[in-house]
């Protein structure tokens, strides 16, 4: 088959990899992709959101199946754009996208089938907003409906800090168009987990589960990012857990959006929090998770363009996913000042340190090719995964392979991981 990728992310690296090892891939294409992606794939210089380009490339190349990685195209609709040049593509429609491109419509679902989230509000605008705070609990959490970069929350400790937030979310538009509506949710206490799955629209797989880092600095202290790091699988989702997710909520939510004829293909993926009342969803999206996928993917056996092929044809229940008994550690190196300012072009030492190393991965976030070799190319450069028979083997292999790569400005957390400690 020929497969194209859409985005360039260390995210979109990690499938394409995945998808290099299937014997059914004779030929992978990735838009716009990134100097990493490019060892498996050939890139092609047309943006995520240029549908019409991208689905002229697709029938002129005759590309079989099109895999799309990030949330802006499928909330934005690419699926129906592909399906409807006759085009054979993974992910879910416009109309399902929108478990991850509303957050009103996502909080709104969950209540209306009784999946267990945070209680919420939704406003449409400010002066609401304002009068709800004044007699609201804090500390308080502040959602922007849209998509924004993982930016679009905001925790509250005061009635002050809420009123701001209000402020900067729908009257300045901090967010843009995100902000045309907000959520606002009582704040919760617990673990968080990611829970990746597969979607054909009635059945879901779960894959393995991840733990990500969102904060910008050692000990969750900063601004929120893309995500510091991950591991895989974290050791506080039980099989208990598992089982209790799939009954409450995971299949719930896939037979919720098919009530509401919206049937979902594709990844959802589950941001839960483990609270002293049992998992409830944080948030739902609509795609791999990044750097989620970068500790999943290399954990995966099961051949993957055979899932992505189940989940259009809607053969999801003859699919049984396997995953190595190990475990998984990535450590993004990020330029430092993420998620701010900071400096690209400088050139990057030490990839070839990887080179037939079993175990070991460099994913490719934010990169590019120069004269003088690979160069950052963005915030999160970097993606360092290492697996190990243990989460502590798998960290300590991934700290140790971060010391081979080395650029100017080079940051990275030093704890992605620690939590496993008190498990
Ligand atoms: P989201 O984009 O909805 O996942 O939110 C980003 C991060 O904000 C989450 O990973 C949590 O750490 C935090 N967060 C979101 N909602 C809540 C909540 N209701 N209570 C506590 N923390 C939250
Ligand atoms: N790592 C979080 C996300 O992909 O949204």
């Amino acid at each position: 088959m020929k497969i194209l990728i859409v985005g360039s992310g260390g995210r979109e690296h990690a499938i394409a990899w995945k998808i290099a090892q299937s014997p059914k891939a004779e030929k992978i294409y990735c838009a716009p992709g990134n100097a990493g992606i490019a060892e498996y794939a050939e890139c092609v210089d047309i943006k995520a959101m240029e549908f019409d380009r991208l689905a002229a490339f697709a029938k002129e190349h005759e590309v079989d199946l099109t895999v799309v990685g990030m949330d802006d195209p499928l909330v934005g609709g690419i699926v129906d754009v592909f399906e409807a040049k006759g085009l054979r593509v993974f992910g879910p429609r416009k109309n399902a996208a929108i478990l991850e491109g509303s957050k009103a419509f996502s909080k709104d679902l969950m209540k209306k089938y009784h999946i267990p989230t945070a209680a919420y509000e939704n406003f449409d605008n400010a002066k609401d907003a304002l009068a709800y705070l004044e007699t609201a609990k804090f500390p308080i959490v502040l959602k922007a409906d849209g998509l924004a970069l993982g930016k679009g929350v905001l925790i509250c400790n005061t009635l002050s800090e809420a009123q701001a937030g209000v402020r900067e979310i729908m009257t300045d538009k901090k967010f843009g168009q995100a902000g045309n509506r907000m959520v606002i949710e009582e704040f919760m206490t617990g673990r968080e987990v990611s829970v990746l799955t597969f979607v054909d629209g009635k059945t879901i797989r779960i894959m393995t589960s991840a733990q990500d880092h969102k904060r910008a600095g050692d000990g969750d202290t900063g601004l929120n990012t893309g995500g510091m790091g991950t591991f895989s699988p974290s050791p506080f989702y039980t099989k208990e857990i598992d089982a209790w997710c799939m009954e409450h909520i995971y299949q719930p939510t896939v037979d919720a959006m098919r009530a509401e004829g919206r049937e979902f293909k594709g990844i959802i993926f589950f941001g839960l929090m483990l609270t002293a009342d049992g998992p409830k969803v944080l948030e739902y999206n609509a795609r791999f998770g990044d750097p989620e996928t970068q500790v999943v993917l290399p954990r995966m056996k099961t051949d993957i363009v055979d899932v992505f092929n189940a989940c259009v044809d809607g053969t999801l229940d003859q699919i049984e996913l396997e995953f190595e008994d190990n475990a998984a550690v990535c450590v993004v190196l990020a330029s430092d000042g993420y998620p701010v300012s900071y400096k690209k072009g400088y050139v990057i030492h030490g990839l070839d340190a990887f080179q037939g190393k079993d175990g070991y991965y460099v994913f490719h976030a934010g990169t590019a090719v120069s004269p003088e070799g690979v160069v950052t190319n963005g915030g999160r450069v970097l993606g360092v995964t290492a697996k190990g028979a243990s989460l502590k083997e798998a960290r300590a292999n991934a700290y140790e392979a971060v010391k081979w790569i080395d650029f100017e400005n080079k940051y990275f957390r030093h704890d992605i991981g620690k939590a496993i400690d008190e498990a």
